[in-house]
């Protein structure tokens, strides 16, 4: 009795879907079937939320933004999609349309076309929008890396920055300026990673692009955004550290960046450990003090190693929503939530299917554009924190 009584609602959460994972584990080597049903209880005792309210108007409640990233091709060929879309999201994210892949076939031309579909859909659903990704080692043409030198470098990036962030410029709640720069297995005592930038400009590479953005759009707040910073393994520590090194250095010299993106792409509950709540506050804590705000830019969660039944993998993605998200939206400085996807009909983490052949289950919507228990634990993640 005492045990219960003083044992948090997230440990308990903690204790079930240990439960269920070891349940999991048992149900995989039995050929997915679930085998100890006095667990199905478990089940269905979690994840409930009030009313039938939207993400956006959960968030919106609490003074957050909440938003997904999506594609030109889902969004433009799907009118249930998009209506979903535009019923949860208050910022929409392309996917792939800004980037230098999409926008810009040769040197000489800019094609806007997708991005510009984009920009008109989010503006005729009241949604903010938002760039992605200006200076990124992926994503960039054939061309592109046939001709980048040490002498056209600069003028490239300040090229593609002044078209396309004038282009939108005025439409645009915050820009990724620079996208992942930081890949401590590389080995670089500043543990920036190789890329075309860093080879050809050097390490200012990244002091450079936030300036000319700076410049080329006034309006928007301009992002830092990295990968892997969730769970408590060397190399998501690793990266961690070098990213508020970077970031402190770029305030110190008076860099014009505004926020740090939090890009959250994570395992499932029970595969890799979340970093320990507390250690998590004061790592963005710390970045809060640098006089950043924080935007969760890319959360999913892959289930791809989960087990097969559904109703546990759901709960099992559920769960590791809830946890990241109740951690992270302590921190005051997060403004924005936004999932990579919506709808489990259209995610990346399809490239990286499951063995048993059954579809991945990663967003807040299953591909039928139904409300899953991710959904539910967005839902009171966001009806739990605290009002902005
Ligand atoms: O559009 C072409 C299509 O014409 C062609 O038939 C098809 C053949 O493979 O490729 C299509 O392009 C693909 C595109 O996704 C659209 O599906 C590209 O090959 C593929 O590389 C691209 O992957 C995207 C990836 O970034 C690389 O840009 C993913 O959709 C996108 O979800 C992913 O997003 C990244 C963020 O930008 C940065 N953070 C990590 C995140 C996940 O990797």
């Amino acid at each position: 009795m005492f045990f219960r009584q003083s044992i948090t609602r997230r440990q308990t959460l903690h204790l079930g879907l240990a439960a269920l994972a070891g349940m999991g584990a048992c149900a995989q080597k039995q050929s997915g079937k679930l085998v100890d049903q006095d667990n199905q209880a478990q089940l269905s005792t979690s994840f409930t939320i009030e009313g039938e309210s939207s993400l956006k108007e959960r968030a919106a409640a609490k003074g957050l933004i909440y938003g997904a990233a999506g594609s030109y091709s889902a969004l433009s060929s799907n009118p249930e999609f998009a209506a979903k879309f535009a019923q949860e999201c208050a910022m929409l994210v392309p996917e792939n349309s800004l980037k230098w892949l999409t926008l810009r076939p040769s040197r000489e031309q800019f094609n806007f076309n997708q991005g510009d579909w984009l920009a008109q859909f989010a503006d005729r659903h009241d949604m903010l929008f938002r760039g992605h990704t200006l200076v990124w080692n992926q994503s960039l043409p054939q061309w592109f890396q046939n001709n980048v030198n040490k002498g056209n470098a600069e003028s490239l990036m300040r090229e593609h920055l002044q078209v396309v962030m004038k282009h939108y410029a005025g439409k645009v709640h915050s820009w990724d300026v620079v996208n992942e720069a930081i890949f401590p297995q590389h080995g670089r005592a500043d543990g920036l990673r190789l890329t075309p930038w860093l080879q050809t400009l050097g390490p200012n590479y990244i002091d450079l692009a936030f300036e000319i953005a700076a410049e080329m759009d006034p309006q928007a707040m301009l992002v830092y955004n990295d990968t892997r910073m969730a769970h408590d393994t060397p190399e998501n520590e690793s990266r961690r550290t070098n990213v508020l090194k970077l970031l402190e250095r770029l305030k110190s010299r008076g860099v014009p960046v505004h926020a740090l993106g939090l890009q959250a792409h994570l395992w499932g509950w029970g595969k890799v450990p979340f970093l320990e709540p507390k250690r998590m506050r004061a790592f963005l804590h710390e970045v809060a003090q640098l006089e950043l705000k924080i935007l969760v830019t890319e959360l999913d969660v892959a289930d791809n190693q989960l087990p097969a039944d559904p109703q546990i993998r759901d709960r099992l993605v559920a769960g590791a929503y809830e946890d990241y998200l109740s951690v992270v939206l302590d921190e005051p400085a997060v403004i924005a939530v936004l999932t990579w996807g919506l709808s489990d009909q259209y995610t990346w983490r399809s490239k990286w299917p499951r063995g048993d052949g059954n579809p991945v289950r990663p967003l807040p919507l299953d591909a039928q554009m139904n409300r899953k228990l991710a959904w539910n634990a967005i839902a009171r993640a966001f009806d739990h924190t605290r009002a902005r």
